[in-house]
């Protein structure tokens, strides 16, 4: 077997490592247990990832008691931040009237209540355990309402590890373990080219439905222009193809209402996540009442049909994560911690670009509402964010394209100076987010980018 060639030395990461020892020694127990030590593939990094013992507000601790202030965020479900009073206080009141009482429950219809009230395509509501499992079920309504089989999506566009979508660019496999025959009823077209899109409306007669990140693949990481979302929306009915909204991100971040009500835009369906439980596993399908009927009970008479969507789940509609998801929505629904978190993260790309210009790297930061994503140019080409938000750099060189040590790289290197990044790089900041946080992220990167420079990372 050939061995893998060894990392560069690299003075960064050796500090790194030496700055968080208890985390390195959870790392090797982890490694033993789990497929390179991780829990999910974004939570990998090398030599290790921090083990956190406690968060409140916009903060983290790890292991070694160092604190950082976290843009990753509950990967986006923490829009209040961590231990927002009225989830705990919620919780913890459900926590002593039962956890799963295996029946019907009032919380349940008042986090449906809540969906149908902000979100605006949400006539019906069906609660899943995670986003993954709702753009599952998403596809199998649309597939079920059309009676066809093909679904559109976007390269680079992220909707979960579904055996239908978990290939996100076009190759001449599939992933492993995924069936060709399920891959090749799933078209990937290039992000925002809607002459594309058109194409395939007009030559394939098979499509059931749509589906994308209404911001763009990673809340925006490739920027989605609200035109293309409109022309989108405008094709789609026109042929006859259900519009889903991969709202697991961007639901109830962009606005109370999403995406969607941000962009004034209503898809058929949505699929919700992250914030809708509000931190804890649960998610939703939401969308027109009439595409609902496949997963409805039919009586006639003494004769009851069964649904014709097989959908179970043993957490479905959880108790705990509807009071998470209701505490949290109520708290949300005035817009108040969008504004807040939008403006925080407007001030931080400034200043993060301010940062950069000084310190003469040629990176880029960029993003939209409460998010940020670093663009590590690896060609190191004169580039502004506005340009990127225009969508003139090619899609290719904004997701994906920075290789993997170096991204290791820069994630340690932010940890080392008290920032928890989201992997992309980038990260989601949360209504608790502030001066402080901002001041110590400048800080970090100032630092960061002094000391790739000198390991000779920095383009
Ligand atoms: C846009 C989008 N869709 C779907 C998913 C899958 O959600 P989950 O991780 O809850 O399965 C994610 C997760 O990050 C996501 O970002």
């Amino acid at each position: 077997m050939r061995s893998a060639a060894p990392a560069p030395p690299s003075a960064l990461l050796d500090e790194y490592a030496a700055r968080t020892p208890a985390s390195a020694k959870l790392y090797a127990r982890a490694e033993g247990l789990f497929p390179s030590g991780v829990t999910h593939v974004a939570r990998y990094l090398r030599p290790h990832p921090i083990y956190v013992t406690r968060a409140q507000g916009s903060r983290k601790w790890d292991a070694d008691g160092r604190e950082y202030v976290d843009y990753f965020g509950g990967h986006g479900a923490l829009l209040l931040g961590h231990g927002h009073p009225a989830v705990v206080e919620a919780v913890a009141a459900q926590l002593s009237r039962g956890v799963h009482f295996g029946a019907a429950h009032e919380r349940e219809v008042e986090w449906a209540e809540l969906v149908r009230e902000l979100v605006p395509c949400a006539e019906r509501v069906r609660f899943t355990n995670s986003g993954t499992e709702a753009t599952l079920l998403a596809l199998r309504i649309a597939r079920a309402a059309t009676g066809k089989r093909g679904i559109v999506r976007f390269a680079g566009h992220f909707h979960g590890w579904q055996d239908h979508l978990a290939q996100a660019a076009p190759a001449p496999e599939p992933p492993a373990g995924i069936l060709p025959a399920v891959a090749d009823h799933v078209l990937i077209s290039p992000p925002n080219d809607i002459a594309a899109v058109q194409a395939l409306f007009e030559t394939r007669e098979d499509i059931a439905a749509v589906i994308l990140e209404p911001t763009g693949a990673t809340f925006g990481q490739i920027p989605c222009p609200p035109a293309f979302l409109t022309d989108l929306r405008r094709l789609a009915s026109r042929h006859g193809v259900l519009l889903i909204f991969d709202e697991v991100v961007t639901g109830f971040r962009c606005a109370p209402g999403g995406a969607q009500a941000a962009y004034g835009v209503t898809p058929d369906l949505c699929t919700l996540g992250k914030i809708v439980a509000g931190g804890l596993p649960g998610a939703a399908v939401a969308g027109r009442a009439g595409l609902f009927e496949a997963l409805a009970f039919h009586a006639e008479g003494s004769r009851v049909q069964p649904p014709a969507i097989a959908h179970q789940g043993t957490c479905n509609a959880n108790p705990l994560s509807a009071a998470a998801g209701i505490a949290t929505l109520r708290v949300l629904r005035d817009g108040h911690a969008h504004a807040r978190a939008n403006s925080v993260a407007a001030a931080l790309r400034h200043a993060l670009n301010e940062t950069l210009r000084a310190c003469g790297a040629p990176w880029c930061v960029y993003g939209e509402f409460s998010g940020f994503h670093l663009y590590p140019n690896p060609t190191g080409e004169p580039v502004t964010p506005g340009e990127i938000l225009q969508g003139k750099v090619p899609w290719m060189k904004l997701k994906g394209a920075t290789p993997a040590p170096l991204l290791h790289k820069i994630r340690a290197g932010f940890l080392i100076h008290g920032v928890d990044l989201a992997p992309w790089p980038g990260g989601l900041l949360s209504a608790t987010h502030g001066e402080e946080d901002l001041e110590r992220t400048v800080a970090a990167l100032r630092r960061v980018a002094a000391r790739l420079k000198e390991e000779g990372d920095l383009g």
